[in-house]
C-alpha cells in the first residue's frame, strides 16, 4: 500500500508541478487550475484510503462544512475582494498546519526524538501561527475593519527580533526534553500569533497584496514542514511548492513597484487603501468633457490604446468597455489595452477581469511591450486608472510612487481619463496629467460613461 500511495502522490505532484506551469498563462489557466484540483483530489482520496481510520464522522463531517463555506465564498466573492479572500484562505492554510503539527505530537510525543522532526515541529507551529495571525491582520486591513495606515510603535523591529530569538530559544528548550516538553510548544504558538499581528501591522494598506503573497508562501512553508512531522511526500512538495512560488510573487510584485522587501516590510509606507481625496489640485482649471466630445474623437482617431485600472474594476464596466472596444474596430481603428503589472489590487487583475467579457488575450499587450507605440497612438483612453499613469512617478522623489515604471499615455496625441472626480489613486499622489492641454477628463462612474459613448457611437 505504502508503494501505491507514493505513486499517487508522484502522480499529484507532477499534476501541481503542470497546473503551476499551465496557471502562468491566461490562455491555459483554466485547465492549470483542474490539473492541480485533480492532483489534490487524488491526494486527499488516497490520504483517506491510506490510514487507518477507525471513524470517518468528524473527516466527512469537515469535508462537507468545509466545502459548503468555500463554495459560497468563491460564488460570493467580488473580484475586488479576492485579496482578502487569499488573506483568509492564507490564514486557514496556516493555523491548520500548526494544529496537524501539534495533533500528531500529542498522539506520538514518545516518538519524538530526532533533531529533523523536533526543528520541523517546531517550524510548523511557529510559520503556521504567525501565517495565521498575520493573514487575519491582512484581511481586516484589506476589508477595511481596522484601519490601512501603518501602525508602528517605538523599538517595533527590536521587539519582533527578540520575539523570533524567543521561539528559537523555546524550541531548543523544547528539543532537549520533548516527552514533558508540551508547555514549550504551546508558548511558541502563541508567540508567534503576536509575532504575526506586530509584524504586519506597520505594512501599509498599499503593500498589502505583496504581504499577502507572502504570507501564502509562508502557509506553504508551514505545510510542507508539518509534512516532514507526518513524513508525508505530498504534504513536503505541495508546501514547498506554494513556499517557492509564492516568494516568486512577491518578487515579481516588488520589482513592478520598484519596491525592495524589506522597504515593504519595514518601511512602514503606504496609504489608506481606495483613492483618498486629493485635495490640493481641486483648485486648478480642469475642462469637463462630455461622451458626445470622446465619440467625436474617436470619430477622427485610427489608434486607440486603452488603458484598465482599479476603477474599471469596481464599476464592474468590463462588458461595455470590451462593446466600445469592438465598435471602434468596426470603423477601423486600431484598439489594444495597455497592461500595467500593478493595476488594480491583485496580479493579473486587469487580464483577469477582461478575460471575463471576452476580450481576446492577443489585444492585451504588458508596459514594456506597448510603452514606446503611445507617441503614435492618436487616443490613449484610461478608464479608472490612476497611479499607473501618474507622472510624478518618474522624477518627485517624495512620493511614494516615485521609480514605479509608468504607461507613458501623456506622450499620446490625446489623453482620455474616465473617472469620478480628481480624487489621487491608491497611493495618495496628486495626478498632474489631469490639468494637461491634452488631457480631456470624463467625469463620471466607468460603466455610465462607457455605456453613454457607445449608445452615441452606435447612434451615429
Ligand atoms: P488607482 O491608482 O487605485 O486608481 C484608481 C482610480 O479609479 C481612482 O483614482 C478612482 O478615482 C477611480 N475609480 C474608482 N471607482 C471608479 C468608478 N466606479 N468609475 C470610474 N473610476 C473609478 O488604480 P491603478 O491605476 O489601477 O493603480 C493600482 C494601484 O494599486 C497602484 O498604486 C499599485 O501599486 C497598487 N497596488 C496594486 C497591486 C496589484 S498586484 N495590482 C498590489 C499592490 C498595490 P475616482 O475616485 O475619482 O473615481
Amino acid at each position: 500500500m505504502a508503494v501505491i500511495t507514493n505513486v499517487v502522490y508522484l502522480i499529484a505532484s507532477v499534476l501541481f508541478i503542470l497546473g503551476l506551469k499551465k496557471l502562468g498563462s491566461p490562455k491555459t489557466a483554466r485547465q492549470g487550475n483542474i490539473y492541480s484540483m485533480v492532483g489534490m483530489l487524488l491526494a486527499i482520496v488516497i490520504t483517506l484510503l491510506d490510514r487507518e481510520i477507525i471513524d470517518f464522522t468528524y473527516i466527512i463531517a469537515g469535508l462537507l462544512i468545509g466545502s459548503v463555506i468555500g463554495a459560497i465564498a468563491a460564488k460570493k466573492v467580488e473580484m475586488t475582494q479576492m485579496p482578502q479572500m487569499v488573506a483568509l484562505f492564507n490564514g486557514f492554510g496556516g493555523i491548520a498546519s500548526t494544529f496537524v503539527a501539534y495533533a500528531e505530537f500529542v498522539n506520538t510525543k514518545h516518538m519524538v526524538g530526532g533533531t529533523d522532526v523536533v526543528v520541523s515541529l517546531v517550524l510548523s507551529l511557529l510559520i503556521g501561527s504567525v501565517t495565521f495571525t498575520g493573514s487575519m491582520i491582512a484581511f481586516m486591513k484589506l476589508q477595511g475593519w481596522m484601519t490601512g495606515r501603518p501602525i508602528v510603535f517605538k523599538g517595533q523591529v527590536a521587539f519582533n527580533g527578540l520575539l523570533l530569538v524567543a521561539t528559537v530559544v523555546l524550541g531548543w528548550m523544547f528539543g532537549m526534553d520533548t516527552i514533558n516538553g508540551q508547555t514549550f510548544l504551546l508558548a511558541i504558538i502563541a508567540i508567534a500569533a503576536v509575532l504575526g499581528v506586530t509584524s504586519v501591522i506597520p505594512i501599509g494598506g498599499a503593500d498589502m497584496p505583496v504581504v499577502i503573497s507572502l504570507l501564502n508562501s509562508y502557509s506553504g512553508l508551514a505545510a510542507a514542514a508539518t509534512g516532514f512531522v507526518l513524513s508525508n511526500n505530498v504534504l513536503i512538495i505541495s508546501g514547498a511548492l506554494v513556499g517557492a512560488s509564492g516568494i516568486i510573487l512577491t518578487q515579481i510584485m516588488c520589482v513592478a513597484m520598484n519596491r525592495s522587501l524589506a522597504n515593504v516590510l519595514f518601511a512602514a509606507v503606504g496609504t489608506d487603501s481606495g483613492g483618498g481625496a486629493s485635495g490640493g489640485g481641486e483648485q486648478r482649471n480642469v475642462t469637463r468633457y462630455t461622451a458626445d466630445d470622446a465619440a467625436m474623437i474617436f470619430e477622427n482617431s485610427e489608434s486607440v490604446i486603452i488603458v484598465p485600472g482599479y476603477g474599471l474594476a469596481v464599476a464592474q464596466a468590463q462588458h461595455v468597455m470590451n462593446e466600445l472596444m469592438q465598435l471602434l474596430e468596426k470603423r477601423g481603428i486600431k484598439v489594444r489595452f495597455a497592461i500595467h503589472p500593478v493595476a488594480g489590487r491583485m496580479p493579473g487583475h486587469m487580464n483577469v477581469l477582461l478575460a471575463e467579457a471576452n476580450v481576446s488575450y492577443d489585444k492585451l499587450v504588458e508596459m514594456e511591450a506597448i510603452n514606446d507605440d503611445f507617441q503614435s497612438t492618436d487616443v490613449a483612453l484610461v478608464v479608472g486608472a490612476n497611479d499607473v499613469i501618474n507622472p510624478a512617478a518618474r522624477y518627485k522623489k517624495d512620493s511614494p510612487l516615485y521609480g514605479m515604471p509608468i504607461l507613458n499615455v501623456d506622450q499620446a496625441e490625446r489623453v482620455m481619463i474616465i473617472k469620478r472626480s480628481l480624487a489621487a489613486g491608491f497611493a495618495g499622489e496628486d495626478n498632474e496629467l489631469f490639468y494637461d492641454d491634452n488631457t480631456m477628463m470624463l467625469f463620471g462612474d466607468a460603466k455610465k460613461m462607457l455605456t453613454d459613448i457607445v449608445k452615441i457611437l452606435k447612434e451615429e
